[in-house]
């Protein structure tokens, strides 16, 4: 199951590294630290690196993750890849292009790597758990050194002593694990919020979907480590959490005392100084009433559910093993707006799933004018090896293409309608950063992830202020503070 790591000499000699996790990830911080403090005394300079995430949330969690360990070694983080000593490119491979994008991205490191030859260019994440993608990089991409998977990031500080110390690429991919190591060291993002694993991979084989591939079975961290992880969060600051996994809706299935999504969010809420509740992602089919009630009763839950339909044919969703129908699907969304009224329902659509007729499309695009999301990412279906769905007949572009620009246009035109009913309502903005066009604004996140630009400066960075909403521009608002 695990391919094997031969220890590096330097590393044998000295005391001998501890077995158990994460006191081994540690010790090698400690050893990068000796490596990366060596080495910058040659230079005469700091060493510097660049964590560039592609994809989904989890990445984005993950990519903390490894800039954690990499400041704990001592590096400096910096935003030019090409100017970085150490450079890893945290991967997706949901779709064909996330994949075209991390290649394109890599060949450009080669002129890179030859002006400072002692660069390391590292690759981890989704797409190095398909093998086909590793034997690639590893024959057309000699500048790469480091690369490994899903399974084993926990290891990133032991994997990058060794890209350090060896000669040759460090390859190390596992196939599965069950183990989850708490307690690594994380660089936040951003200092007031953040993500919180509370679950990896998924069990559902959606059969377009290469994630539970790549992710591995559905498991679910312990409520005390995700509740003690939320407690320091919000001791350092953090007011708003996203908690992260792609099924939270069966969370604490497979737990030795197993515990309920709703269940989670409760203890939650308890948590002083977390202000804001966000969760990501929700499979229609295991959302319960209790959920939905306890969404109800928060103070602190976001009023935002992503929901993802992926297509709104019942005969379609069938064969996408998505366990839900269209009329499932529409008498859920009902129920959660009538008991929730002011929430934002988002969601994720595939055009062009084998097999998919004119009926099936309109399906959906009938779906997406009742519920009248509050925004979607759409998508063109994109066969992924070894799913199901890329085994069966596929619809060609010339036909998906001309039915992705019409759903486009659709979603657009519900999402600017449901924008522009809340013009004139009075609400809270979490403000994330200065407008990028005009320094005079400040950008804020609503609750229901909604944004919003009014006037305002650097020092409302972080924190929550009222806001009234005065002009709709579509997909997000102009306001003013209260
Ligand atoms: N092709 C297109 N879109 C996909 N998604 C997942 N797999 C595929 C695929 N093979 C979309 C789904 C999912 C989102 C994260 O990505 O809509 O909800
Ligand atoms: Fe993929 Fe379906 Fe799992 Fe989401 S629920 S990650 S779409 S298999």
């Amino acid at each position: 199951m695990i391919s094997s790591i031969n220890t590096p000499d330097s590393i044998r000699r000295s005391d001998s590294a501890p077995e158990s996790e994460p006191d081994r990830e540690y010790y090698f911080i400690d050893a990068c630290r000796r490596e990366v403090s060596r080495r910058s005394e040659e230079l005469g300079r700091p060493l510097t690196c660049c964590v560039v995430t592609f994809g989904c949330q989890m990445n984005a969690r993950d990519s903390e993750k490894l800039l954690g360990v990499l400041k704990e070694a001592g590096y400096e983080e910096i935003s030019r890849e090409e100017e970085a000593d150490f450079v890893i490119f945290n991967t997706c491979t949901v779709r064909e292009n996330a994949n075209e994008r991390v290649y394109g991205r890599l060949g450009q490191l080669v002129h890179a790597k030859k002006k400072r030859p002692g660069m390391i260019i590292g690759l981890c994440g989704c797409m190095m758990q398909e093998p086909s993608e590793v034997e690639t990089i590893l024959s057309r991409y000699r500048h790469v050194s480091l690369i490994f998977g899903t399974h084993n990031i926990f290891k990133f500080a032991e994997l990058l002593y060794r890209a350090m110390a060896e000669d040759r690429p460090v390859v190390d991919v596992w196939k599965d694990t069950n183990q989850i190591v708490e307690a690594l060291p994380t660089a936040r993002k951003y200092p007031y919020k953040s993500g919180v694993n509370i679950m990896f991979g998924c069990n559902n084989f959606c059969t377009y979907c290469i994630v539970p591939y790549v992710r591995g079975r559905e498991r679910s961290r312990e409520p005390k480590e995700i509740l003690r992880e939320i407690e320091q969060l919000a001791a350092d600051g953090v007011i708003e959490v996203m908690l992260l996994g792609q099924n939270v809706n069966s969370y604490g299935k497979g737990l030795d005392e197993p515990v309920s999504f709703a269940d989670l969010l409760r203890e939650v809420e308890k948590i002083d100084g977390i202000e804001r509740i966000r969760f990501m992602t929700s499979h229609p089919k295991d959302l319960s009433d209790d959920l939905i009630a306890v969404m109800r009763d928060s103070k602190k839950i976001c009023r935002h559910l992503h929901l993802p339909l992926q297509s709104g044919s019942t005969r379609l969703l069938h064969k996408m093993n998505r366990h839900y129908t269209k009329e499932q699907y529409l008498e859920l969304a009902a129920k959660i707006r009538r008991e929730i009224p002011d929430i934002a329902i988002t969601t994720d659509i595939i055009v062009g799933f084998p097999g998919e007729t004119d009926e099936d499309f309109e399906d959906t695009l009938d779906v997406v004018r009742q519920v009248r999301f509050d925004s979607a990412f759409t998508f063109i279906y994109s066969p992924r090896t070894g799913t199901p769905a890329a085994r069966m007949q596929q619809v060609p572009r010339e036909v998906t293409q001309p039915r992705f620009d019409r759903l486009l246009a659709l979603v657009q035109e519900t999402a600017a309608a449901r924008c522009a009913e809340g013009v004139g309502r009075e609400d809270t903005a979490l403000v994330e950063n200065i407008d990028d066009h005009d320094s005079a604004l400040v950008t804020g996140r609503l609750g229901n992830n909604e944004m919003v630009h009014f006037p305002g400066d650097a020092s409302l960075i972080g924190k929550i202020v009222p806001v009234k909403l005065t002009e709709s521009r579509g997909f997000y608002y102009m306001g003013e503070r209260l």
